[in-house]
């Protein structure tokens, strides 16, 4: 039997400023998902990239005193830098000013909106935001200003070609409504239905001769295409659409995910599926749209001088931390704060004294005792962890169980909350739920004081460190699309090989690991 597939893309970020701590989110998110896919056996491809033309990105290259090209070739490598830091399992990588790959396919889906009739020629009249590269209105004002990018839009008077979205409006309310096409969180999908409400056809290009650096509209180069139809494309073109080798656009479309935030909801969520009805082409089926960092409660922007840069904490705490962090402290749906105070203060806390600690004590412990097997059935539930459990299963429900031994919560609870948990994608719940359960490992040993029973009473000690070595195991499998490393660690630490899944026989100490330095 053929392989189910997992089509996953991240939004093609623009170049025009660095990468900040919300890039690297939406990269971790979707490599979690994408890792986990994996794991499940799905023939997953993962598709990340950048959004390469526009004003903003004609502007910052000016500013530089540097061509879009030259500007553009620079920053992109950044961005690549920081993906491979952060050790994103990205499969491709699509850049929007690639005329190989991304120009062919952009150009064929513009023409096949033409040729379904959507595609006018209005003069156009309107509030031009270039921080959102998209016409506002005035409600999107506050004092004047974008509320969002805070900055004055441009007034912007000239002839445009419209994309006649409205033609779409009833079809696409119909089919968010159903299901069929799916936004999470539910409450993202309400927004959507409300803005579809009140939108109206948007402008799909700009003139040539004040935007050059762009697509060329299809049969008119008086005018470049503005800026969302070339940048949504990337998601067919990546896979060939528009090319002489269709392939894997066939085996692969539609995407079974994109994830995005929520700045960017709209365009995915209507403008997106709008423009793929119109050439007959399926929707994506779901969008996922992240929340923000923010800092101290404001959005993170240049000119306040607030923006998160991942790459020191990169350097200072590593590739696994910083995913972790991302991970278990941002919500996966809605806005967080990030303090520099909070991250040393989880990495301490979560990492170092907790996970770290947890696994060097019983490193320790099974050394003394050589293998462990697996005990006689009747003595499993001889120890069990004497405290009560609540578990987070997504969408804000929690599931609790009462006292129980370790193996036995590892499999008939924590597993089936965590997978409850992704299948809703909520990924922040799902890594939780394994910390919740790590700490309680902690207290099991202190309750029946391991490290004293590995030399008074060394055969029944075996048993409490057989549930505690089965449980790291089983918690390593959950960990793997979060922190790839630490899995394979933990599954090390306690003698299993990295790909070993229960039911396992018998563990043993290899060696006492590092995992996480405690810095000043
Ligand atoms: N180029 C467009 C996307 C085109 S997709 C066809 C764009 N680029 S962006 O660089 O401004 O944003 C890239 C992604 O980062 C978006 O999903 C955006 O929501 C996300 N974030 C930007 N700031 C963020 C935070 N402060 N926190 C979390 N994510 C944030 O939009």
């Amino acid at each position: 039997m053929a392989k189910e597939k997992f089509y996953i893309t991240t939004s093609i970020p623009y170049l025009n400023a660095p990468p900040h701590l919300g890039h690297a989110l939406e990269y971790l998110q979707a490599d979690v998902l994408a890792r986990h896919s994996r794991l499940l056996g799905k023939n997953t491809i993962f598709l990340t990239g950048a959004d390469e033309h526009g004003a903003k990105i004609a502007r910052a290259a000016q500013a530089e005193k540097k061509t879009p090209k030259e500007f553009i070739g620079e920053k992109v490598n950044i961005f690549q830098d920081l993906l491979k830091k952060l050790n994103i399992s990205n499969d491709d990588f699509i850049r929007t000013s690639d005329q190989k790959r991304h120009w062919p396919g952009a150009q064929l889906l513009w023409s096949k909106l033409a040729e379904a009739g959507d595609i006018y020629k209005s003069f156009y009249r309107g509030l031009y935001c270039v921080g959102h590269e998209a016409f506002i209105t005035e409600k999107d004002l506050k004092n004047g200003l974008c509320e969002i990018h805070k900055k004055p839009p441009e007034s912007v008077e000239e002839e445009n070609y419209f994309f006649k979205l409205t033609k779409y409006k009833g079809g696409l309310k119909k089919i968010i409504e159903s299901g069929g096409f799916q936004i999470l969180p539910a409450s993202r999908k309400m927004e959507t239905l409300n803005m579809l409400e009140e939108i109206g056809d948007i402008s799909f290009s700009r003139p040539s001769k004040d935007i050059s650096w762009g697509v060329p509209v299809p049969g008119d180069t008086t005018q470049t295409m503005y800026v969302w139809p070339d940048a949504l494309a990337n998601y067919i073109t990546a896979l060939g659409f528009g090319s002489s080798d269709e392939k894997q656009f066939k085996k692969y479309w539609p995407a079974d995910m994109h994830v995005v935030g929520k700045d960017i909801m709209k365009f995915h969520t209507i403008f997106w599926p709008a423009m793929l009805m119109s050439a007959r082409l399926p929707l994506p089926k779901t969008i996922f749209v992240h929340g923000f960092i923010n800092m101290k409660g404001e959005k993170m922007s240049k000119s306040l001088g607030n923006v998160a840069d991942p790459f020191p904490l990169l350097e200072k705490y590593g590739a696994e931390a910083v995913r972790f962090y991302l991970a278990h402290e941002v919500s996966t749906f809605g806005d967080s704060d990030y303090s520099d105070k909070h991250f040393s203060d989880i990495y301490d806390g979560l990492l170092v004294n907790g996970l770290g600690n947890l696994l060097s004590r019983m490193a320790k412990m099974m050394s003394v005792l050589g293998v462990i097997p697996r005990p006689e059935e009747a003595t499993l539930a001889r120890y069990p962890i004497k405290k009560s459990f609540n578990f987070l299963l997504g969408e804000g429900k929690s599931w609790s169980f009462e006292e129980t031994s370790p193996m036995f919560l590892a499999d008939s609870a924590l597993w089936p909350a965590y997978q409850k948990a992704m299948d809703s994608y909520d990924i922040s719940s799902a890594i939780k739920n394994v910390w919740i359960f790590l700490g309680r490992l902690d207290e099991y040993i202190e309750s029946y004081k391991v490290y004293k029973m590995v030399k008074s009473k060394p055969e029944e000690a075996k048993i409490l460190l057989w549930h505690l070595a089965y449980s790291l195991a089983s918690s390593a499998w959950m960990i793997k699309p979060f922190m790839p490393e630490t899995a394979d660690k933990i599954l090390s630490a306690v003698g299993v090989a990295e790909d070993s899944r229960e039911p396992w026989t018998k563990f043993s100490a290899k060696e006492i690991p590092h995992l996480f330095s405690r810095i000043k």
